[in-house]
């Protein structure tokens, strides 16, 4: 199979990528504890600007949907100050970066906020375990893990402050360098947790009927559109997937859904995670991209356990207009010259995956 396919340029709404190969948004946690972003983070950037785009790293919106130590927010005048570095590094290299806005909801432990329970659609609690924040004086790198606990219901003024956080987010990137954002529906996070069925049972407006689960995606993309132009948004949903306790009666049903209200807003991109073979998330039974793509004519960005041969079949087929890469980009700085001459890729050292500084980050080198 060429790979011609993937050097061959696209536009995403009104933004012109050079070639198909996006770095997917890849939490690594080198901002500060107050969740500032860092020159390394610059540098890391920098390192992978020749991919078509780079989705950055989730993004908090806002101090209560923030429960990830040292992932970067982007609420205070600082934090923009920090993401400026990092977008002045990716354009000085020839690239180009949207900011993933993210609200974790019910997944933050309350160590994160002082205290408090963490907001959800429903008194649910994820399943599993995350990262607690590092006790002060501890010297370990390791962090320890805590299991999820049962949140908030949330009411129509917490529904409100989450729509508005978007909003100001969306401010905060633009004011930061971004070229976008790409709002995270993702991955068992606050949208997705109003998406699925399992993790939505509220009687209200917000709850029930999938017209009514899926109003914060549209109530939020309004807002968001309202502040950058829809030719510089996008979306990343994963409605297949079960990671962290999520599940919905019917994924198809709810991709059609996504693709009618993304293709109101009129957005550039659908940023679908629906995994080719089972990897960082589960290879779905019923993949739903051709209901997607019944409603949504945008650009469809494909993500999931690709290598440069399957991407580039999928985009010669017409299956996805680009395909983004997660796990390979950690080690492979070089993806895209690793993927133009068919050099195999790097395998990833997990340890340093969320912790840490240079070491297992800036560190991998060219092949
Ligand atoms: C270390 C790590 C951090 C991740 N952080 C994010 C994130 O911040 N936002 C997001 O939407 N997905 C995140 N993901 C998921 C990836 O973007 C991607 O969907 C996943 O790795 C599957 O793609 P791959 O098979 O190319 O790795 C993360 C995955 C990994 C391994």
């Amino acid at each position: 199979m060429s790979i011609d396919p993937l050097f061959s340029p696209v536009m995403l709404g009104t933004l012109e990528l050079p070639n198909r190969i996006v770095m997917a948004p890849l939490t690594r946690a080198r901002a500060t504890e107050a969740h500032v972003p860092t020159a390394l983070m610059a540098r890391y950037y920098a390192q992978r600007a020749d991919c078509g785009l780079i989705v950055s790293e989730a993004t908090a919106v806002d101090p209560l949907g923030m429960g990830w130590f040292r992932a970067p927010g982007i609420w205070t005048a600082e934090m923009v100050d920090g993401w400026r570095l990092v977008t002045d590094a990716v354009h000085a290299a020839g690239g180009r970066i949207f900011a993933q806005l993210w609200h974790m909801g019910r997944l933050v432990l309350p160590d994160y906020i002082g205290g408090e329970l963490p907001i959800g659609p429903s008194p649910i609690a994820g399943e599993g375990e995350t990262f607690a924040p590092r006790p002060a004086g501890d010297t370990s790198l390791f962090l320890p893990m805590k299991p999820y606990v049962v949140p908030r219901q949330m009411n129509e003024e917490d529904i409100a402050r989450v729509v508005a956080s978007y909003g100001s987010g969306a401010d905060n990137a633009l004011a930061a360098g971004f070229d976008g954002v790409e709002i995270h529906g993702a991955n068992g996070y606050i949208i997705d947790q109003f998406l699925q069925s399992k993790t939505n049972q509220r009687t209200d407006a917000y709850g029930g009927s999938l017209a009514n689960r899926i109003r914060l995606l549209r109530e939020i993309l309004e807002v968001v559109t309202s502040r950058v132009a829809p030719g510089r948004v996008g979306l990343r949903i994963s409605p297949t997937s079960a990671r962290k306790g999520m599940g919905d009666e019917d994924p198809g049903a709810l991709a059609e859904m996504i693709g009618e209200v993304a293709a109101d807003s009129g957005i550039a991109y659908v940023h679908l995670i629906e995994p080719i073979a089972s990897g960082f998330v589960d290879k779905p039974e019923h993949p739903v991209m051709t209901r997607l793509r019944t409603k949504f004519t945008g650009a469809i960005i494909q993500n999931g356990s690709f290598d440069g041969d399957t991407a580039a079949e999928f985009i010669a087929n017409g299956q996805a207009d680009a395909i983004s890469f997660g796990r390979p980009y950690i080690a492979n700085p070089d993806l895209v010259d690793r993927i133009r001459t068919g050099v195999p890729f790097a395998p990833a050292n997990f340890d340093y995956a969320y912790v840490g500084e240079e070491r297992g980050y800036t560190d991998y080198p060219l092949s």
